[in-house]
């Protein structure tokens, strides 16, 4: 693995994100991206479930602890997936990598840094305070890299995971090819994601979903599995107001 560039705040950083880039990174503004994120930890108590658990279902559908040394979650926001994922396979040696620190921040104070968090979602309708449960996992690292620039060697990765993230990249093909390169062979890649996305180049050259396909193919992944209606619906408030997203997930071997 590469040697982080710098740290802030213990959280190593393996791209020098430039001031210009954390101004114009949406991920980077507290409010709401980092509170809505954090609200994941929270859905179970709030609405008595958690809405990325079909995400979860199919990971672990999808791939046995055995012969698992590493798994990488990209795009980990704060951490809620790839804290799951550790705190089952507490043997693996996880990381969760993100573009944002203030992601970044979140992740680790609740899953590695065990520290009290109080979140105010009184803008949701939850007028009184709430405290995330967190943990002190051992088996888990955070850090700062660019999907694009993985601070990984090739072939080393048993699992790695995306969610909500294809979608957001400027050039998700390139986004995979590193994917691609750091997975062993053999190895796992489980992307669930709901294709929204952000330009209309990205909606010429990868929708309908045939073309995506044609694309992974064609870098050298192989599918395993193609599930095109996987849907989540995350909640917005206490009404139980909420977003359907229709996402695709997909096995690659
Ligand atoms: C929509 S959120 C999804 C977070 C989480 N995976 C989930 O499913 O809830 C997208 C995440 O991807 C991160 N991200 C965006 N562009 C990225 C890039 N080029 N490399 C790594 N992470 C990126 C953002 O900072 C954000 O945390």
């Amino acid at each position: 693995m590469q040697k982080p560039i710098h740290y802030r705040k213990n959280i190593p950083f393996f791209h020098n994100k430039t001031a210009l880039e954390f101004r114009q990174d949406p991920y980077e503004r507290y409010d709401p991206m980092v509170l809505r994120q954090s609200m994941l930890h929270l859905t179970d108590s709030l609405w008595g479930a958690y809405p990325m658990q079909p995400v979860k279902d199919y990971i672990q559908s999808n791939c046995s602890a055995e012969h698992l040394n590493n798994i990488l979650e990209i795009g980990c926001g704060v951490g809620r997936l790839i804290g799951d994922i550790a705190s089952m396979y507490s043997e693996v040696s996880c990381w969760g990598i993100d573009y944002s620190y203030q992601m970044l921040k979140r992740a680790k104070e609740v899953w590695v840094d065990n520290k009290s968090i109080e979140l105010d979602l009184s803008t949701y309708g939850f007028l009184e305070g709430l405290r995330i449960s967190r943990r002190s996992l051992t088996n888990l690292n955070f850090g700062l890299a660019k999907c694009e620039d993985l601070p990984f060697e090739d072939d080393s990765q048993d699992l790695v995971l995306s969610s909500f993230l294809l979608d957001r990249l400027s050039d998700p093909i390139q986004g995979l090819k590193e994917m691609k390169r750091v997975l062993r062979e053999n190895g796992k890649l489980i992307l669930v994601s709901p294709l929204n996305f952000n330009t209309s180049k990205n909606w010429s050259h990868l929708y309908p979903d045939d073309k995506l396909r044609q694309e992974i193919e064609a870098i050298g992944l192989k599918v395993l599995d193609w599930n095109d209606d996987m849907v989540i619906k995350e909640p917005m408030d206490k009404r139980r107001n909420c977003i359907t997203w229709n996402c695709v997930a997909m096995v690659l071997s």
